[in-house]
């Protein structure tokens, strides 16, 4: 699916809404719970923090809870777009050995990193129900709505990835 043109703007100007009224974890719940209810194919949602060589789940919004909630960078999908600092994006988790299974109904994942100051601090982590769920214009948008949230993630507690 995709995030048409027309919602990115009026989503992240509600982002930075929630950021201005809201600090560290408080916001990025909000910031979860706007996005899971604001599109259809995102229907987990969680931020994770950096603590040392390992990803925290800091919040998350969807209708079941994680048993992921540490993984070790050097694993995961979650792991991979730290040590790789950039997006990725899985079509089918099925066939990708990385992916570390959270939910019988995942088909896809994406996920994108938040930066403060240059390092990695923690990342936004989706996921999706039918294979291919998100496109270029899911990763436009998400890596838009990350480059707001380094100060909120440092807030609740992230320590930056040494690289
Ligand atoms: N699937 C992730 C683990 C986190 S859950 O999706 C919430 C991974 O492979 O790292």
């Amino acid at each position: 699916m995709t995030v048409p043109a027309r919602a990115t703007t009026p989503a992240l100007l509600q982002i930075e809404a929630v950021l201005s009224r809201l600090a560290g974890r408080q916001a990025l719940e909000e910031v979860c719970r706007f996005l899971r209810q604001s599109f259809v194919h995102y229907p987990w949602v969680g931020i994770y923090r950096v603590e040392g060589s390992d990803l925290v789940l800091d919040s998350w919004d969807g209708p079941q809870a994680t048993e992921h909630t540490r993984i070790p960078i050097a694993r995961g999908i979650c792991g991979q777009a730290v040590r790789e600092n950039r997006s990725v994006v899985v079509d089918d988790v099925r066939s990708d050995p990385n992916y570390l299974a959270c939910f019988l109904e995942t088909r896809a994942e994406i996920v994108v990193p938040v930066h403060h100051e240059g390092r990695v601090v923690g990342e936004i982590d989706i996921d999706g129900n039918s294979v291919r769920a998100f496109d270029a214009s899911d990763q436009r948008f998400l890596e838009a709505v990350a480059a707001k949230l380094g100060p909120a993630v440092v807030a609740s507690g992230a320590e930056p990835h040494p690289d």
